[in-house]
């Protein structure tokens, strides 16, 4: 969200990254539903109105980061880290609101530019400088050589090979991977 000690706009490369606005969202909704976008995607295509209220929504969700990447004008891509509980004992709460799942998306038209290692890398900024998280996750499938080589650029660890773990509706059972980086471990090029 926009909230408490989280500015934007900011810089991801040559990208801005920014809060939605719904005119954004239509333009997201010009390719979020083509095949090429949704083959690896757990969402695979949306119902516009209930995508739009769904980002909108984020917006208002001190623990969720839901942001647009924009160049010259127009939107290429999404980002977002969502705060979430790690795992504890009860004896303490450190655990809570410690770990973030990271998601990107990018319009095809625009893919293989770097655009989603970019917004990646700056919501792990976001993640460990700002928000003071423990550690961050994200998932993908096996053969979305894409996503994991994002994950792998940045220096995040494939921390689980799941097998035929995740259920792909033309494929049935596949493969599934799961990346992680800590605090500790994460220098961004700047930092
Ligand atoms: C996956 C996705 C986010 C990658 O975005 P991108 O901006 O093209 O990513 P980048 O340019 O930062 O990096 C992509 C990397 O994957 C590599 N790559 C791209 N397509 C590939 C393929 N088919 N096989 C192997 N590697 C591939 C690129 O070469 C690049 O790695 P490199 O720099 O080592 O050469 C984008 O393709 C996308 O939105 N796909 C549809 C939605 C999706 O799958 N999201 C992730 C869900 S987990």
């Amino acid at each position: 969200m926009t909230g408490p000690g989280v500015a934007w706009p900011r810089r991801a490369g040559q990208l801005e990254l920014r809060p939605p606005t719904r005119v954004d969202l239509d333009g997201v909704l010009s390719w979020r539903n083509r095949p090429e976008v949704t083959r690896w995607l757990l969402r695979t295509t949306v119902e516009p109105e209930a995508f739009a209220k769904a980002w909108l929504d984020a917006v208002e969700d001190p623990d969720q980061h839901a942001v647009v990447a924009v160049l010259d004008g127009r939107v290429v891509a999404t980002g977002s880290l969502d705060v979430h509980d790690g795992m504890g004992q009860f004896d303490g709460d450190v655990w809570r609101r410690s770990e973030g799942l990271l998601g990107y998306l990018v319009d095809p038209a625009y893919a293989g530019r770097g655009f989603a290692t970019d917004i990646a890398g700056a919501l792990l900024d976001l993640a460990f400088h700002e928000l003071g998280l423990h550690r961050v996750t994200a998932g993908c499938f096996a053969d979305n050589h894409a996503s994991w080589r994002v994950m792998e650029k940045l220096g995040m660890r494939r921390e689980q090979h799941g097998v035929r773990d995740s259920w792909h509706a033309e494929l049935g059972w596949v493969d599934g991977y799961t990346y992680a980086i800590l605090a500790e471990e994460w220098a961004s090029p700047g930092a």
